[in-house]
């Protein structure tokens, strides 16, 4: 996985995230932020983002299944500055990033502060908010959206001089705020400083009892002040229950295919079409309907993907044809080659320029090289197959000896007959010939026909007394 492209900054920017809520709405086992869209968990979208706008270090704030949500991103970004900080018990939002301080120690600078359930947020978003601040020289800046239905959110009160800004969370507002429509988005830029002296501020006086970070907004105004920047809340939507989860996992799969499509990329139908976060493309290449491409898949200029492939960490070179419903893992397909329909490219299969994998052919740790053909109902495991090899239909490699697996060479140009067992470890010579139905055990040399199966005998005639001896009443006993 390479490293995040970072901006370079100019100034020092760190970031939080926060990740420790169970998300009880989610009716889940699995904490919130693990849950998934586009290939990755909900809380790697504001870390990715975040380290992709320069921040060094990003602290995600971890609690309910902390080493399961630290592995996963662990994962996801191997080489990242990451720094994870444990929040025991969730005391509020105020506390949960109170957690992060021992992380920060000697930081200064602009501190990002966001959620590990928004992951649509983008880079320019982060960027907006950052940039709020400096440009007003604010302690903090604080993203604020309007919305038809505020349900849930903390509304942003304005005094009467326009100047000062307060958060009022859902249940502690009054009637008349609830009504107000500008939202608190939870997100947020502070100077680092301004942060750890007034967070030691916040109370819990509230009608949850809970340690808001939304009480930095009015703590500000004694100080450096606050500013509000607003920003999209198709963006800031946080993902709070299964259907919320359903919904972002659309929008964001909507973005990477209008990338897609304005890279060049044809996509028969855009609304059936699912792909990874990270999934490359070429021009000219066609992606039929109900396609999925996962993980680190890259494919090439030129290519037809078919309906209802899955493609999974696969690498797929120019003017590639994948016929439809193809699945494929941990392969890679070679320039020119066609594959499929029905085909299975388990981890390890390299399919050559010009070669051809046809329907139900599997292949798993195994090269097939330029211009070789296993068209029908074959398998073909730990084997290393030269250039211009036909593997004829039926053919299998058996690599499993009950204990361990063994290897299978093909030199160039052999033609393996229908229905051949290779048993292995086996290596057949340049230019062999095996004929049909053979069973082999040993290697065979270049340029030999290997026939390893019983002679056929012909009786000739034999219907003919066959049906006699049934016609022939039964002799009776005396
Ligand atoms: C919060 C804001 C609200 C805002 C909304 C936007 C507060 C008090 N309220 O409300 O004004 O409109 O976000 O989405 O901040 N978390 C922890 N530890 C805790 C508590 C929360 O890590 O002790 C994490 C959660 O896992 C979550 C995030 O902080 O990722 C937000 O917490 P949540 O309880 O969802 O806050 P909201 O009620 O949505
Ligand atoms: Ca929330």
């Amino acid at each position: 996985m390479p490293r995040p492209s970072a901006r370079k900054r100019s100034e020092p920017l760190a970031a939080i995230v926060l990740a420790a809520g169970k998300g009880t709405r989610m009716k889940s086992s699995r904490a919130k932020v693990l849950h998934g869209i586009c290939g990755r968990p909900l809380a790697y979208y504001p870390v990715r983002r975040a380290l992709a706008l320069g921040a060094d270090p990003v602290v995600v704030v971890v609690g309910h299944q902390a080493e399961e949500v630290q592995a996963a991103l662990g994962a996801a970004l191997p080489e990242a500055p990451l720094r994870f900080a444990a929040q025991e018990q969730q005391l509020g939002t105020a506390h949960a990033v109170l957690s992060a301080r021992k992380a920060l120690r000697g930081f200064e600078g602009s501190v990002l502060i966001c959620s590990g359930d928004t992951p649509l947020l983008t880079e320019e978003t982060l960027a907006s908010v950052v940039e709020a601040r400096r440009k007003a020289k604010a302690g903090l800046a604080f993203a604020t959206m309007t919305l038809e239905n505020p349900t849930g959110y903390g509304r942003v009160v304005h005094s009467h001089d326009g100047k000062l800004a307060l958060i009022v969370e859902e249940k502690d507002a009054t009637p008349e705020e609830r009504r107000i429509q500008e939202v608190n988005a939870g997100l947020y830029c502070a100077d680092a400083a301004f942060l750890w002296k007034t967070l030691a501020k916040v109370g819990q006086k509230n009608a949850q009892g809970e340690f808001y970070l939304t009480d930095l907004v009015a703590l500000a105004a004694e100080g450096p002040g606050a500013v509000a920047a607003r920003v999209s809340p198709v963006e800031a939507a946080g993902v709070n229950d299964q259907e919320e989860l359903s919904l972002a996992g659309r929008a964001l799969t909507r973005r990477l295919a209008q990338r897609l499509m304005r890279g060049g990329v044809t996509l028969e139908d855009p609304e059936r079409f699912l792909c990874d976060e990270g999934v490359e493309v070429g021009p000219d290449t066609v992606v039929e309907t109900g396609v999925r491409l996962r993980g680190a898949t890259r494919v090439g200029r030129g290519c037809v993907i078919g309906q209802g492939s899955v493609l999974t960490d696969t690498v797929v070179g120019d003017g590639v044809t994948i016929k439809p419903y193809c699945v494929t893992e941990q392969a890679e397909i070679r320039a020119g080659a066609v594959v499929g329909p029905f085909a299975r490219l388990r981890p390890g299969a390299d399919v050559g320029e010009e070669a051809h994998v046809g329907n139900f052919v599997e292949l798993k740790k195994t090269r097939l090289g330029k211009g070789s053909k296993a068209n029908h109902l074959t398998y073909l495991g730990d084997a290393t197959i030269g250039a211009g090899v036909n593997v004829g239909c039926g053919t299998v490699t058996c690599n499993y000896d009950g204990e361990k697996k063994n290897p299978t060479v093909i030199g160039d140009g052999v033609f393996v007959g229908s229905d051949s067992i290779l048993v292995a470890p086996i290596e057949i010579g340049e230019r062999a010939y095996i004929a049909a139905g053979s069973t082999l055990t040993d290697d065979v040399p270049p340029g030999a026909l290997a026939l390893g199966r019983a002679r056929q005998v012909n009786k000739e005639g034999w219907v003919d007394r066959l049906e006699a001896s049934r016609r022939a009443p039964a002799k009776k006993r005396a």
